[in-house]
């Protein structure tokens, strides 16, 4: 298995180009199965789990070029078959966002349950909930662990979500846009994501409005067209940067980022003492002007601190003399990488979804794993500042959600490669 080495390196310093967003490519995607014509997304990043999707929407029917590394037009002329088989599913659990598309441009769905993953049981319930509100018949077999819908025509229906989840708010909207009558989803995720999946939508000629409110609105329509749709930069690999530069007291240009994506990771890094500037290139980020100091982090939906930049920044309060709390109110597993950065000679100690970090211990290199996509950004981080060398496994989650993410780092100034076993 492929792992990398990083060594303790200079404060990092340059400019970096923040990728296409994954986990807004990843529902548009799955949105282009919605209509017959052709959709071109520009902006798409290299990853693997655009691979995966693409795997999955190809075996459904899909039609998918890549017309270079960053641009892909889809078009579904029509669905060969409306299930999402295991082997693919299991691979990525966004898959799960075909299943409002299938169900309504087919009317039927069979869709392998996802699973849990390391940060948590990741169930649909709220998925279901949205599709069995506009009519459709869910039989959840257990024992294939599979969830099978069917609905003639999806009615437009009013669904309030107990918990504002990305991949529910998405999903019944892809539902809803074809669906007859109109659809309210109240609780709804407010994501930049679901912003621009709707975006998306509306210029296939669907009728969605309020995304990126708690309270969305999407009048049914007959038929969805094709169009060409640009995704937005990635505010999650933008946190990654601006914690990096921060961990290393370095300074880094941060290139077409949206500042209005990363209010709160901005918030959180001024309150450490870091130092942002908006330009008009992106954002300008130095940890290397004041003293950083430590801070308390609550995740919470956006547009709170975001869940996904919780363990890259804590890697960075490690570093920082005092301590700090941090409090996941997400996912219920998602502090896997404590026990890793602990082994780095970190101080930090669990107690039901708060971590208390005791930092200022200087780190040490050590061989580490990477257990979820960002937890493994985390590791790079630290073993960025920690003496000597770390080698950090398991990184194909690494290499899942960021695009070219050793160059990039290596452009910065880090010392890190990446060896084949
Ligand atoms: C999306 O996951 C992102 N993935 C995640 O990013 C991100 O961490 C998460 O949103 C929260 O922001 C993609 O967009 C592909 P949720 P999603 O549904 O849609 C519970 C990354 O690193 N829940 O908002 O799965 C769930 O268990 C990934 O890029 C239910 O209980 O997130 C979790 O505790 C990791 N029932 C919470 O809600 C449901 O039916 C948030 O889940 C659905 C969710």
């Amino acid at each position: 298995m492929a792992k990398y080495l990083v060594q303790k390196s200079n404060p990092l310093s340059g400019e970096v180009e923040i990728s296409g967003a994954k986990n807004a490519v990843l529902p548009i995607m799955a949105a282009a199965l919605l209509s017959e014509e052709e959709c071109t997304l520009f902006d798409v990043p290299a990853l693997r789990d655009v691979d995966v999707l693409t795997q999955l929407l190809t075996h459904i029917g899909a039609v998918i070029k890549k017309a270079d590394t960053n641009t892909l037009n889809i078009y579904t002329p029509k669905i060969n078959t409306y299930e999402a088989p295991f082997e693919l599913v299991k691979k990525m659990r966004a898959s799960f966002l075909v299943a409002g598309p299938l169900l309504a441009r087919t009317g039927h769905a069979r869709v392998y349950m996802p699973g849990g993953c390391t940060i948590g049981a990741r169930p649909v319930e709220l998925h279901l909930k949205g599709f069995q509100a506009m009519g459709a018949e869910i039989i959840n077999n257990e024992i294939k662990s599979f969830v099978e819908m069917s609905c003639d025509r999806l009615q437009g229906a009013s669904i309030y979500l107990d918990f504002p989840s990305v991949g529910a708010t998405e999903n019944i909207m892809m539902a809803a846009v074809l669906a007859e009558g109109t659809t309210i989803i109240e609780n709804a995720a407010e994501e930049p994501e679901i912003v621009d999946l709707a975006n998306f939508l509306n210029k296939m000629g669907a009728r969605v409005k309020g995304a990126g409110t708690e309270t969305i609105k999407i009048e049914g329509v007959e038929k969805l067209g094709g169009c060409k749709h640009g995704i937005i930069p990635d505010r999650i690999e933008t946190g990654t940067f601006m914690v990096a530069a921060a961990i290393t007291r370095g300074e880094i240009l941060i290139k077409n980022a949206v500042p209005d994506h990363v209010k709160a990771i901005t918030a959180k890094l001024i309150e450490c003492g870091v130092v942002v500037e908006k330009t008009d290139e992106g954002l300008l980020v130095k940890g290397n002007v004041n003293p950083l100091v430590s801070t308390n982090i609550k995740t919470m939906p956006y547009p709170g601190f975001p869940t996904d930049i919780q363990s890259p920044f804590m890697a960075l309060l490690t570093t920082v003399e005092g301590s700090s709390v941090v409090i996941e109110n997400i996912f219920e597993n998602r502090f896997m990488h404590v026990a890793e950065l602990n082994r780095m000679g970190a101080n930090i100690k669990i107690d039901g979804r708060s971590a208390i970090i005791y930092g200022g211990r200087p780190l040490q290199g050590a061989q580490v794993i990477s257990t979820d996509l960002r937890a493994g950004a985390a590791m790079v981080l630290a073993g960025l500042v920690a003496e000597g060398t770390t080698e950090i496994a398991e990184i194909y989650h690494i290499e899942r959600g960021y695009e070219n993410f050793v160059e990039k780092f290596r452009k910065l100034g880090a010392t890190i490669i990446r060896i084949d076993d």
